[in-house]
């Protein structure tokens, strides 16, 4: 089976609150984008990549795919206004040959070759998608625009949920195909009906959206 990577890292970082979008703030060294990007290239799993860049800067992308001598890299595509549309633009790109889709979040620098080989294996026990997670530690409280708490929420069977996500391509296809939106892949397979199975995930998959976030994931290279 192929199996095609999309790295979306189209978004602006607003949270992030720096000059360029967040997949070209500086991790360590390189720009954020180049952690995540040289992982699933040397991921044994892998065998092809489309990156998903903020427009204006699939040139930077591609540019950074080559010095890092990324030859698994087939495109850079600009992206959307929502993630929902830079993972349609990402889909645009895949290959005829891809079997299975694993989109993952450039935020997400830290991916490993283990967490990718955790969402592959139930595919091939015939599920929908599967998705790396990790049990809700705190307690949860939904709380109202005044700050006042209206209820504490029941934790059992609530998981937070990362990436890469992973789903046969036909399945991601048909799922992006209508125009929906939603902040990860799985939802979108799920309000199909899919199956989708969680795996064990990463705390070290922490997504980057503040500048502390940035200095711990940086303290983690
Ligand atoms: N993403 C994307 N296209 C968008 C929005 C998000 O490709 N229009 C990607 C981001 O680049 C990131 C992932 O989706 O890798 C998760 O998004 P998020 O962490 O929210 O990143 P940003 O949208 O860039 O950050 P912010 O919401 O603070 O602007
Ligand atoms: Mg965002």
């Amino acid at each position: 089976m192929s199996v095609w990577a999309i790295l979306v890292a189209a978004g602006r970082g607003e949270r992030l609150g720096l000059d360029q979008p967040k997949a070209f703030a500086k991790l360590g060294e390189d720009p954020l984008l180049a952690e995540p990007l040289r992982r699933l290239e040397e991921s044994a799993w892998v065998d092809a990549i489309v990156m998903v860049a903020p427009p204006g800067w699939e040139e930077p992308a591609i540019l950074l795919a080559e010095e890092l001598g990324c030859g698994k890299v087939v495109a850079a595509v600009a992206g959307g206004q929502t993630r929902a549309d830079s993972v349609r633009a990402g889909l645009a790109e895949l290959g005829a040959d891809a079997l299975v889709v694993l989109v993952h979040d450039a935020a997400r620098p830290l991916v490993t070759d283990e967490v990718v080989g955790r969402v592959l294996a139930p595919l091939s026990e015939g599920w929908d998608g599967a998705v790396p997670g990790l049990p809700v530690a705190d307690t949860l409280k939904r709380v109202d625009g005044k700050g006042a708490i209206v209820e504490t929420v029941a934790r059992d069977g609530l998981w937070a949920v990362q990436t890469p996500q992973a789903f046969p391509a036909d399945v991601l296809r048909r799922a992006y195909a209508d125009g929906g939106s939603a902040t990860d892949c799985a939802a979108l397979v799920e309000a199909r009906g899919g199956r989708v199975t969680v795996v064990e995930g990463d705390p070290h998959l922490l997504k980057v959206t503040t500048r502390a976030d940035l200095e711990r994931v940086a303290s983690w290279l």
